[in-house]
């Protein structure tokens, strides 16, 4: 039997920087605490700075000294992850390890500012634009990895190209399903794409089971709302369990690049963090090479790889 992974096992993080998206709510915000909690810096990134610094304010009465630094970026905006990636390089922030954690969940039908459907546009293109750009700093990083968490929702997913915007016959459920498959397919391309370059970079990814968090309420309405409000409190375990995948996969010292990281139990709902599958359609190599163009085109980021 495998002992649990608990956040006891985090080890000690000074002197290293995570920037961790969303990180103003949910399991966003767990992290940046168990991060900053043992000695990180963190980059908290949030689209609001109203709600991003009650956030930090949260954690500095956690964790005295805690050492964090907050920034705006809306993955919904590529003007604003462009703007994003050159703060950080201009003030000469180091990153060692990034975390794609935010995401938005069964959105009605609406798109980002560039056009793009909202679910596809924020949870995977925003990423894979911000992952591209700042991959130089994390190269220079020490132990750099990139951690992308996707959901078991992937398994009911499917990469429409023919209408990867879906504009014909919207289904939020379906476009959340497409984005999280898609965070899949690019993890793990990332991480053939990084190997084959010899690149010191590991790209893993990370799904939290059925946590309790703002995503089933951040945009759903009317009856699937007061579904999802009554699920939460039956189900869902705490989002300090939730978390922990991601945080495995970021700070472990002994997990490889490529694996997936997630709540093993009860139909991968709950519990602590273990290596699980993707499905089969995530692991297909052609269909992430199809999508990674795709991205590349939609985003105009092309990643030196
Ligand atoms: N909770 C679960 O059971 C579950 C299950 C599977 C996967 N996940 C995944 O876990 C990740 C974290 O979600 P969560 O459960 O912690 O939900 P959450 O509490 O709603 O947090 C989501 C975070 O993403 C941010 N976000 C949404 N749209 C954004 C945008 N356009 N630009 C920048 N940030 C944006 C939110 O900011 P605002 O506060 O401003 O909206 C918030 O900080 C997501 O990728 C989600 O798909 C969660």
């Amino acid at each position: 039997m495998s002992t649990k992974w608990t956040a006891d096992a985090i080890p000690a993080l000074a002197g290293r920087t995570f920037v961790v998206t969303g990180a103003n709510s949910g399991l966003g915000l767990e992290a940046a605490r168990l991060l900053a909690g043992n000695g990180a810096h963190v980059v908290m990134t949030a689209r609001s700075r109203t709600k991003g610094e009650a956030a930090a304010a949260r954690i500095g009465q956690d964790v005295p000294g805690a050492s964090l630094e907050l920034r705006t970026l809306d993955l919904a905006d590529l003007d604003s992850v462009r703007e994003f990636a050159r703060g950080l390089h201009e003030d000469g922030v180091g990153v060692d390890v990034l975390i794609n954690n935010a995401g938005v969940m069964m959105a009605p039908q609406q798109q980002t500012k560039q056009g793009f459907e909202l679910q596809f546009g924020t949870n995977h293109l925003g990423h894979f634009a911000l992952t591209g750009l700042l991959l130089d700093l994390l190269a220079a990083g020490s132990d750099p990895r990139v951690v992308t968490v996707s959901s078991t929702f992937h398994k009911q997913g499917s990469i429409d190209f023919d209408d990867l915007m879906r504009t014909k016959g919207y289904n939020p459920n379906a476009a959340y399903a497409q984005s999280k498959l898609a965070n899949l397919l690019f993890g793990l391309e990332l991480q053939r794409r990084l190997s084959a370059a010899g690149s010191p970079v590991r790209s893993l990814m990370a799904h939290p089971g059925y946590s309790a968090t703002n995503l089933q309420f951040a945009v759903t309405t009317g009856w699937r709302k007061a579904i999802l409000r009554v699920g939460n409190s039956l189900f869902a375990q705490k989002a300090a369990v939730g978390v922990l995948p991601e945080v495995r996969a970021a700070v472990a010292p002994d997990v490889a690049g490529g694996q997936y990281y997630g709540s093993a139990n009860f139909f991968e709902t709950r519990g602590h963090p273990e290596v699980v599958q993707p499905s089969r359609r995530a692991q297909d190599p052609e269909l992430a090479a199809r999508l990674w163009e795709e991205s590349e085109k939609l985003t105009g980021v092309v990643y030196p790889l």
